[in-house]
């Protein structure tokens, strides 16, 4: 029995130390990371940001009311829902995103785009002004309210004029969307619209489309839930994934437009198109 171990022994079974231990045995068969899931959990409870607190207060005790909420969080990570949904929001770009289930859970692939988004732009000024900038198929809309906070940081001295179009066919994503652009200050930067795919781009000039729609090939997806690793993709919206045969039904479609666009495509790839 090592020291931490044989501390959390001897502490009620409230107590943060005890929680952990618990938690990383508990989440072992489902998570690669269960320890990280325990204490993002815990914090999550404790509302709460750095791990280093609970490592520094393995004695602290939860009330009954935390103790409770913590094993019904628990209770459903252990269904295979992912950490995201159970919590209530994922950190994209150094962001917090509120997630639910009509969003898809933002992918660290696709900070790539957003990084590649910025290089395209940093590399081609000047811009005509207004700038527009659609995300398609938007979703928590963490691309287009990132590049909406990003940009201005970056260009805004040059270039204050820039505007964003996040489009989606669900407006249940859109309400979460708009609510994560009131969260970091850009609900008025942004134009939501509903519909399918360029539908609602149609009367707009758009100079730059910057989009991850859905690329999961029909066949991966019928997988879902057989294998560990891809067992949380069941939770999430099938709307947010399937990309039919072969991944570039939605993909094509951007091709085909004739704007300027970079998108996420089959397999975490950046593609910049045009
Ligand atoms: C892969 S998710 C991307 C979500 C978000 N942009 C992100 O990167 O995390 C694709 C999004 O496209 C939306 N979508 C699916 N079919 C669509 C369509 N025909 N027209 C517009 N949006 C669509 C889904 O609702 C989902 O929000």
């Amino acid at each position: 029995m090592n020291e931490a171990t044989r501390t959390a022994a001897a502490l009620p079974s409230n107590t943060v130390a005890v929680l952990l231990r618990e938690a990383r045995d508990r989440l072992n068969d489902i998570s690669d990371a269960p320890a990280l899931e325990g204490e993002g959990l815990l914090l999550h409870v404790l509302n709460r940001a750095e791990t280093s607190w609970l490592l520094a207060h393995g004695e602290h005790e939860l009330t009954a009311r935390q103790h409770e909420q913590f094993e019904v969080l628990m209770k459903r990570r252990m269904t295979g829902e992912p950490l995201a949904y159970v919590i209530g929001e994922w950190e994209f770009c150094g962001r917090k995103f509120m997630v639910n289930r009509d969003v898809l859970i933002p992918r660290p692939s696709t900070e790539n785009l957003i990084d590649k988004t910025i290089q395209y732009l940093d590399k081609n000024r000047p811009f005509r002004t207004p700038y527009v900038i659609a995300d398609v198929g938007t979703g928590s809309g963490c691309i287009a309210v990132t590049l909406a906070c990003e940009l201005a940081r970056i260009l805004n001295h040059e270039f204050g004029n820039m505007n964003f179009v996040a489009t989606d066919i669900s407006r249940a994503a859109l309400d979460v969307a708009k609510h994560n652009a009131a969260r970091h200050g850009v609900l008025d930067q942004i134009e939501f619209i509903v519909g399918d795919m360029l539908a609602p781009l149609e009367m707009q000039q758009v100079d730059l489309i910057v989009s991850n729609p859905p690329y999961v090939p029909a066949a991966e997806l019928s997988l879902v839930n057989k294998k560990k690793e891809s067992a949380g993709l069941g939770f999430e919206p099938k709307l947010a994934l399937d990309g039919g045969l072969d991944g570039k039904r939605y993909v094509e479609v951007i091709k085909q437009s004739g704007t300027k666009a970079i998108i996420e495509t089959v397999g975490g790839e950046i593609e910049e198109i045009g």
